[in-house]
């Protein structure tokens, strides 16, 4: 608890193009939680360098990563918005809960399977221990709800426990965290193969609609999406990609998808295609419009950046010190 509220914390990494399934399905829904909860939301720039990155482009990935969050209605002034590298305590904490993780429970992480195989030049230390680097994120700032997507449950679990572990040996130190998996429907398919998750890595351009999409990618690929050819507007498993179309468009809307089925009832695939493409791009001119603004208040945004940095090193410091008094390092003198 902090001020009287529950903790809230979640993380992305500034690496490729986001979606619209990263806006949809994750940072529309952090804004909607940013007034009940305390919330740090981090650029988790160390998790990114688990795979060779360019620095220039990592730095301005960052930094367009963190406009984006303020664009996109988080606010620094109430929220805690910062980069994972200026807390030196996500870092300190890591290595300890290394200590305090097995191998075996590691080597079940299915991600690391993935990514390991499509990065089979730098298998690293890093990558392996990615998960461990991602319990101290949430840990640090005594995490109630971590919203997070099916593909990060394993890595929640893994941190649960580690956290009992650590608290069964020296005592509450820990909260342990609870996942938060938002509303159904805002997990975004791929326009191109509905089955699987909009990615910002797919290598086909019509998979996916990008944050910086122009309203014409929009309207094309939206058209160019993946449907079937029964020809009836349902919601329904056996048409993913009407579905598919349907969530987006309720997403976008506000409406449920069963309101979407009855308003586009009696019309074609090509009208409804249409309809999500102008869904789409009413919730992404606003942002990117913001997002244009925002790059322009270098002072404002430097601001955020350093105070807030400062607000979550505050918080990291009272877990992080506890932690080391437990264990038994020598405490600081003062
Ligand atoms: N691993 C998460 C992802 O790729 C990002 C992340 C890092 C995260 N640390 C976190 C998410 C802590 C939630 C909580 O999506």
């Amino acid at each position: 608890m902090i001020d009287g509220k529950k903790v809230l914390f979640s993380g992305m990494q500034a690496t490729g193009n986001l979606t619209l399934g990263n806006y949809l399905g994750a940072l529309k829904n952090w804004v909607e939680l940013s007034d009940e909860y305390m919330c740090f939301y981090c650029v988790v720039d160390e998790h990114s360098i688990t795979v060779r990155q360019d620095p220039a482009t990592l730095r301005k990935r960052a930094r367009a990563l963190y406009t984006l969050y303020v664009a996109a209605g988080l606010n620094p002034e109430k929220n805690c918005i910062y980069y994972q590298s200026h807390v030196s305590g996500h870092a300190e904490l890591a290595w300890i809960l290394n200590c305090f993780t097995y191998m075996g429970e590691m080597n079940r992480m299915t991600q690391f399977k993935d990514k390991s195989a499509k990065h089979a030049d730098n298998i690293n230390v890093g990558l392996f221990a990615y998960p461990v680097l991602m319990a101290a994120d949430i840990l640090l700032y005594q995490t109630d709800v971590v919203p997070v997507g099916v593909d990060q449950k394993q890595h929640l679990e893994i941190t649960r426990d580690i956290a009992e572990r650590f608290n069964n040996i020296y005592g509450d130190v820990f909260t342990i965290p609870d996942a938060y998996y938002g509303q159904v429907g805002a997990k975004i398919m791929s326009l191109q193969d509905p089955l699987h998750k909009m990615s910002k890595s797919d290598e086909n351009p019509n998979a996916s609609i990008y944050l910086t999409d122009s309203p014409d990618d929009v309207m094309r690929k939206c058209k160019k999406a993946v449907t079937d050819s029964l020809g009836q507007i349902a919601y329904s498993e056996d048409q993913p990609g009407v579905r598919n179309l349907l969530d987006i468009y309720s997403a976008c809307t506000g409406k449920t998808p069963q309101e979407a089925v009855k308003e586009f009832d009696g019309q074609g695939y090509g009208q409804l295609k249409m309809a999500v493409g102008e869904a789409v791009n009413a919730v992404l001119l606003p942002l990117q419009s913001e997002m244009a603004r925002l790059t322009k208040e270098k002072d404002y945004i430097d601001q955020m950046i350093k105070e807030n940095a400062e607000k979550a090193t505050y918080y990291s410091l009272k877990t992080l010190r506890k932690v080391q008094h437990k264990i038994g390092f020598p405490d600081r003198i003062r």
